[in-house]
């Protein structure tokens, strides 16, 4: 199996409550265990802002890390109600960051505001996860490499750490629907988006690039068969420790 390091990093959505620790310690006894035998992984969990402190707090041994999963572009402080910023995020002990969500792109997250977001993220040093992806009917009119290219190019200045940005390809028709798209697909479009952030970034190595959309303990075999792919954004699956952790062994099988 791969050599190289593999991410699987859980993006909880809105879901979770003090209670769900019980997530978090049964994810780590088995894989306090299971990252001595497999090294090369890392295991990250994208909770809701209530809990980040709390599990910072709970969850001492910090095998895994902690993220957020969104944040208002204004960095700092400010007249935003409701908002929560990367700063603040930082300073309760996040690590990391999903931005780009389609989940917040259609509910308002433009290219630009994302750009932002990402630029307040990378100041206050924490490491992006970066979605991208092209909608079903994008899709059927054959629009996938150009919206990717646009999604790229819209949000990332040149002047960007690419180091602490971690691409995360999801399809939008494929979150929470069961649907995966094919492994030849998957390929074209691994392939096509390393090209892609190389050229555009004049980069000579390759970053980082991760799939996201319905992957479970059963499908992630056709994926750990696909050498471009870096690691997964699991939605659905990463609320429950039993499906979490079927997902990691599997991969390794
Ligand atoms: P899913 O979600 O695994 O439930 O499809 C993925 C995501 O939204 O990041």
């Amino acid at each position: 199996m791969t050599n190289k390091l593999i991410y699987f990093i859980g993006n909880w959505k809105m879901f979770g409550d003090f209670g769900s620790i019980k997530i978090i310690n049964k994810l780590h006894n088995f894989y306090y265990k299971f990252s001595k035998a497999h090294k090369k992984n890392k295991i990250i969990l994208c909770v809701p802002y209530t809990l980040i402190n709390f599990f910072q707090k709970k969850y001492k041994s910090k095998l895994i890390s902690l993220g957020a999963q969104n944040c208002h572009h204004h960095q700092t402080n400010g007249p935003f109600t409701g908002s929560i910023s990367a700063s603040m995020i930082r300073k309760i002990g996040a690590k990391y960051i999903i931005l780009g969500h389609s989940e917040n792109r259609s509910s308002g997250d433009s290219i630009q505001k994302i750009k932002t977001k990402i630029k307040s993220a990378l100041d206050e040093k924490l490491i992006i996860i970066f979605c991208i992806g092209e909608t079903s009917g994008e899709k059927r009119k054959k629009r996938t490499f150009s919206v990717l290219r646009r999604q790229i190019k819209g949000s990332i200045d040149k002047k960007y750490n690419l180091n602490k940005i971690i691409f995360a390809y999801e399809p939008v028709w494929s979150i929470g629907t069961g649907n995966v798209p094919p492994k030849k697909e998957l390929i074209k479009i691994f392939n096509f988006i390393k090209k892609e952030i190389k050229k555009t970034f004049e980069r000579k190595t390759s970053p980082t690039v991760i799939y996201g959309g319905s992957v479970n303990g059963k499908n992630i075999s056709l994926f750990a068969s696909i050498s471009e792919i870096d690691g997964f954004l699991i939605g659905g699956a990463s609320q429950s420790s039993k499906k979490f952790i079927d997902i990691i062994k599997n991969y390794y099988k």
